[in-house]
């Protein structure tokens, strides 16, 4: 009985501090991001009208889960695909193709696994290569 009060209270304070994506983009993104995900420029590209773009080929598919600022978020795999699913409508829904698969915590947890080592040269890359 007691170990059964024990796990209850383990768990409702673990649920208690999962929050949904749109507060984990405000912890973790919004700081560069913005709340509207626009650019400053020469600093940090613009979300908006843009980000879902990527999802156009398969090493854009990978970069979006292994750019840092996505790859090193102090988040579980499962929070962090949820937050790059939402951050891809909330901000690019009109990019997003409609056959487009959800990122998985599976998916996540191996691109964050391989970080990108020349963010900007592999961003330039996928980029041409999309256009
Ligand atoms: C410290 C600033 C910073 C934080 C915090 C940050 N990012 Fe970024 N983000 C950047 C920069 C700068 C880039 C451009 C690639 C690079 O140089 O890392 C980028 C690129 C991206 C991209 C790819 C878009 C592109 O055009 O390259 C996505 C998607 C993204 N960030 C999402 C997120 C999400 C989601 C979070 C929160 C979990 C986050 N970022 C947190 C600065 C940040």
């Amino acid at each position: 009985m007691r170990a059964a009060i024990a796990l209850c209270v383990v768990l409702l304070a673990a649920s208690a501090s999962a929050y949904g994506p749109e507060t984990n983009y405000v912890i973790h993104c919004q700081g560069c991001h913005l709340a509207d995900g626009a650019e400053t420029p020469g600093k940090v590209p613009g979300l908006a009208d843009q980000v879902a773009r990527f999802l156009g080929t398969p090493d854009g598919r990978a970069y979006l889960g292994r750019v840092p600022g996505v790859a090193n978020a102090p988040l579980s795999d499962a929070e962090l695909a949820t937050l790059l699913n939402w951050t891809l409508r909330r901000f690019d829904a009109a990019h997003v193709p409609s056959d487009f698969a959800p990122y998985g915590a599976e998916e996540i947890g191996a691109l964050r696994r391989d970080p990108l080592v020349d963010v900007t040269r592999e961003r330039t890359r996928i980029l041409e290569a999309a256009h």
